[in-house]
C-alpha cells in the first residue's frame, strides 16, 4: 500500500502542472482563468484564437497522462499503473497549485487512455473528435466520449480498464456541471464561435 501511494502522489504531481496556463502565459495570451470560461483546459486556450496555443495544450495536458502510465507500467504493477493513471487526472482536476481548482480533465483522460490501451485511447479521441466536428461543442463531444469509454473498453477486450474508466466519466460528468447546466439551456459556447 506505501508504493501505491507514492505512485499516486507521482501520478498526481505530474497531472497536477497546468499546462493550459504555462502555454498561454507563455505565448502572451494572458491568464486563462480571466478568459472565456476561465477553464485551464485546451478548449478555453482556444477562446483566445491561438489554435497553436490551444494544441499544445491539448498535446501536453494529454501527454502528461500518457508519461504517467508508460512510466508506471515500465517499473511497476497493473495495479500501480491505473492508480496511478486516476491520480494523474485527479491532479489536473484539483491542483494544489491551484488552491485545487483545476481543469475538466478530458485531455488528461484521453492521454492516459491511449497508453493505458492504445485501441481504447483511439476509439475514444474518435469519439471525441466527430462529435466536436459534428456538434461543435467541445463539452458535449468530452461527455460522449467519456460516458462510451467503459462500453469501448469492452468492446475492445479490455474488461480490466472498464473500471477506470468508469470513475474517469464520473469525475469527468461531475467537473463538467457549469457545462451541463449551460447545454441544457442551450446556452454552452460553440467551437469557433
Ligand atoms: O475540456 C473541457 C471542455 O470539455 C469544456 O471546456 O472551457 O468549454 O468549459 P470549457
Amino acid at each position: 500500500a506505501g508504493a501505491l501511494a507514492l505512485w499516486a502522489l507521482m501520478g498526481y504531481l505530474a497531472g497536477s502542472i497546468p499546462f493550459g496556463i504555462l502555454v498561454a502565459r507563455m505565448m502572451g495570451l494572458g491568464d486563462l482563468r480571466r478568459i472565456g470560461s476561465g477553464n485551464i483546459g485546451a478548449t478555453n486556450v482556444l477562446r483566445t484564437g491561438n489554435k497553436t496555443a490551444a494544441a499544445a495544450t491539448l498535446l501536453l495536458d494529454a501527454a502528461k497522462g500518457a508519461a504517467v502510465v508508460l512510466f508506471v507500467r515500465a517499473v511497476a504493477a497493473e495495479d500501480a499503473v491505473q492508480v496511478a493513471g486516476a491520480a494523474a487526472f485527479l491532479g489536473h482536476c484539483f491542483p494544489v497549485w491551484l488552491r485545487f481548482k483545476g481543469g475538466k480533465g478530458v485531455a488528461t483522460f484521453l492521454g492516459i487512455l491511449i497508453a493505458y490501451h492504445w485501441p481504447l485511447g483511439l476509439i475514444a479521441c474518435a469519439i471525441w473528435l466527430a462529435m466536436a466536428f459534428a456538434l461543435r461543442i467541445s463539452s458535449l463531444s468530452a461527455l460522449v466520449a467519456a460516458a462510451a469509454s467503459p462500453l469501448v473498453a469492452l468492446l475492445v477486450g479490455r474488461p480490466g480498464a472498464i473500471a477506470l474508466c468508469l470513475v474517469l466519466a464520473i469525475l469527468i460528468f461531475a467537473r463538467h456541471r457549469a457545462n451541463i447546466e449551460r447545454l441544457l439551456a442551450g446556452t454552452e459556447s460553440r467551437i469557433g464561435r
